[in-house]
């Protein structure tokens, strides 16, 4: 009773509107608190959105606005997506935030002075669309390895030791075994460690967008070295004296592309650079495909969350509050654990024809109307069948056994 229970959710990148690949880390963060919160827990749940990068400035010239007009509008629609969606975090975080500004400069310092960065030259390939620096040798057929193109960069620039953690990090997740929930992914992270870790370079030249390195205007750190931190400075890093009650967060959520590289590299290295604890758990799901693609606002194949509810409401008649029900459950029930899952709509309306209407509605249904004809419309007061008693044990056993471990 009374534990405390905090999840951080993945900030999505808002060069583009929502859609339900993006609305996964929101929706599951969202039913694990409502299921923790059942539980007594305190619980505290962080979402936010990605604002800095050259992704997002070059977006906002293509939309012909100003970078700040442009992520503004942008994101008050995932926030008006997530409220549509009945998800309700307790503080949301936009790394365009004076106070995410200032904890990033804070936590760059201390970098800094702990000795983990330095300065060289960059020279290598930038891919904009993932905000991913590589080298020659990992480029294919001259793209990154996901296919997208990718620049020349050839800068001065700070770079953090990413290097001189790669055995402190087989370290800690070979102690801290659900670490990274499922073990595939944790697997996946384990073998991408052992291939070697590079230092990071962590700053851009200032494109007149982001974070400025602290001391030196003439860059900007680098957008996920900023991203990332998103989740110190969203729960109060490092001014507020209460931050240790929401940090190290018990959760984070996040989807399987952003993993390797970042959320279980750079990410708990920077923590441990910084002499910060690491969060307790980092659950990662696969991707929802449309067809073979994963969808992506960069492919274009795209459908929110919020236009899938208003189309079963128009074409099945029920309210909107039930589609939006009925998406929350659709997207969670075939969250793709460990595999990816092609969304369809045909599936979509099978899940809500027969798993909510026919199965969960029925026996609502019968419930009610059995309790109406012969119990005068009340519950009983009288001793529930062992049998029964025994379902619910063991269903209740198999729930919590589920949740323990994120199998929504
Ligand atoms: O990666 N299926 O932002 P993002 C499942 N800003 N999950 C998907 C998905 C799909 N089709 N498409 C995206 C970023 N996601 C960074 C994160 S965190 C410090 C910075 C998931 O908008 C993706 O895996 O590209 C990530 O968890 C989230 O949506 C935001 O993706
Ligand atoms: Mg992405």
């Amino acid at each position: 009773m009374d534990q405390r229970f905090s999840i951080v959710t993945a900030i999505p990148y808002v060069n583009s509107i929502p859609h339900i690949g993006t609305s996964l880390d929101l929706l599951g963060a969202d039913v694990c608190a409502r299921y923790r919160k059942m539980h007594g827990d305190k619980v505290w749940f962080l979402a936010g959105t990605d604002e800095n990068g050259l992704k997002i400035r070059e977006a906002a010239e293509a939309a012909g606005k100003s970078p700040q007009e442009f992520v503004d509008e942008i994101s008050r629609h995932f926030i008006d997506t997530w409220d549509a969606m009945n998800v309700r975090y307790d503080e949301f975080i936009r790394t365009t935030e004076h106070r995410h500004i200032e904890g990033c400069q804070e936590f760059f310092r201390r970098l800094q002075a702990n000795g983990h960065i330095y300065t060289g030259k960059y020279e290598g390939w930038y891919d904009v669309s993932t905000e991913t620096f590589f080298k020659e040798t990992d480029l294919i057929d001259g793209k990154s390895p996901d296919g997208n193109p990718v620049r020349w960069v050839e800068e001065e620039n700070y770079f953090f030791k990413l290097s001189a953690f790669e055995q402190p990090l087989l370290d800690y997740i070979e102690a801290n075994p659900d670490f990274i929930i499922p073990d595939a992914k944790r697997n996946e992270v384990i073998g991408f460690i052992r291939q070697g870790l590079r230092d990071a370079c962590v700053s851009r030249a200032n494109p007149g967008w982001g974070v400025p390195v602290p001391g030196d205007e003439s860059k900007v750190i680098y957008v996920w070295f900023d991203a990332l931190m998103n989740y110190v400075t969203g729960t109060g890093w490092p001014g507020d004296p209460t931050w240790d009650q929401r940090w190290p967060a018990d959760v984070q959520w996040l989807g399987k592309d952003i993993l390797p590289r970042f959320h279980a590299t750079l990410w708990p290295a920077m923590l441990m650079g910084a002499g910060l604890p690491l969060p307790k758990h980092l659950v990662v799901h696969g991707w929802v495909l449309w067809g073979q693609d994963k969808i992506s606002k960069s492919k274009g194949n795209v459908v929110g969350p919020v236009e899938l509810a208003k189309m079963l409401a128009q074409r099945s008649g029920c309210s909107e509050e039930v589609a939006v029900d009925a998406v929350r459950y659709y997207m969670v029930s075939t969250l793709p654990y460990e595999n990816d899952s092609s969304f369809t709509h045909d599936e979509f309306d099978r899940c809500y024809n027969s798993d909510l209407a026919n199965d969960l509605g029925n026996a609502l249904n019968r419930s009610l109307a059995m309790a109406h004809k012969f119990c005068e419309g009340k519950v009983p007061d009288a001793p529930v069948e062992l049998e029964a008693q025994a379902a619910i044990r063991t269903a209740k056993q198999g729930v919590e056994a589920a949740m323990g471990v994120y199998r929504l």
